[in-house]
């Protein structure tokens, strides 16, 4: 029986991927952490239903329930935070929280690989978003241009989202497409409106009520243009990659970034 406590358990995020932890067999979880809700039992808040366990707000609750894993769904600056706690008390960790900064990550990463506990961390849980990336890696060796276009619910703190960044960095390992955010002689007459820049590639991002995840890779080249769009329609879509860093987490090493890393592709 692996004993998981979940961060952000009162988040939209932390509330689905719980309600189906607590389906699972070979899981128990017997606690969460959020500054909301403190003193509440877990399966009351999540399903109506008492458990005996507890959402806290202190690390030092956290650590007298001895978890096997914790899973993070929380914001950046509480993720840097606990992830730095987790490796510094040698408890493993699953990180789906999205936004922090690529010195944070260096920072982690260098941590986690000198400690005594797995960090894993995904920007994106869905299958079909990581497959979108590996085929837009592979489309990029054959066009000359390519932009991101980005969509998420208005709730979503950071911009752009990790997965556009994920994308945009795979993506430059193949082909370099820009230098520059403005090419030369090109201008904004509403400043931004380019869009972000990172490896090479344009990322414009869209915040809308009624939208959940979503994201479109446009390729462009002389006379054509060649789309891959994922869309996450529900939160399940997050499950199943959640689920499969738990259970691989045995047998990873000390450092694990991106759920292409569990799945053969
Ligand atoms: N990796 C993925 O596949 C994936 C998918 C969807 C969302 N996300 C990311 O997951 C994160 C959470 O998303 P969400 O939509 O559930 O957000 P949300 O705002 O609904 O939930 C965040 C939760 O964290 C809690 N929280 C905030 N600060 C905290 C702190 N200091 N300590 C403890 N708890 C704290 C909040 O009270 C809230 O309950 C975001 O970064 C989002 O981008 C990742």
């Amino acid at each position: 029986m692996k004993k998981i406590v979940m961060f952000g358990i009162c988040g939209k995020m932390g509330t689905s991927i719980s309600r189906e932890l607590m389906k699972e067999e070979e899981i128990e979880l017997v606690g969460g952490f959020d500054i909301e809700n403190a003193g509440v039992d877990i399966g009351e808040f999540l399903i109506g239903k008492k458990t005996g366990y507890k959402i806290y707000n202190s690390y030092k609750d956290i650590k007298e329930l001895s978890p096997d894993i914790i899973i993070d769904f929380t914001n950046a600056n509480a993720a840097n935070k606990t992830i730095n706690w987790a490796i510094d008390n040698n408890i493993n960790i699953i990180v789906g929280t999205t936004g922090l900064s690529g010195e944070d990550l260096d920072n982690i990463e260098s941590k986690a690989l000198k400690s005594n506990s797995k960090t894993f961390i995904a920007p994106n849980f869905s299958i079909g978003a990581v497959i979108m990336i590996k085929i837009s890696k592979m489309i990029s060796k054959y066009f000359d241009n390519c932009e991101i276009i980005e969509l998420h619910h208005d709730k979503k703190k950071d911009a752009p989202s990790g997965t556009s960044i994920l994308t945009a960095e795979q993506i430059s390992l193949s082909n370099t497409f820009n230098k520059s955010r403005l090419k030369e002689g090109e201008t904004e007459t509403i400043e931004g409106c380019r869009g972000g820049f990172t490896g090479g590639i344009h990322i414009h991002s869209i915040r809308l009520p009624g939208l959940l995840a979503h994201q479109n890779v446009i390729f462009g080249a002389k006379g054509q243009t060649l789309s891959i769009k994922h869309d996450s329609l529900d939160r399940s879509s997050f499950y199943p990659g959640v689920i499969l860093a738990v259970r691989s987490m045995d047998k990873l090493s000390n450092y694990t970034f991106g759920l292409d890393k569990l799945i053969n592709i």
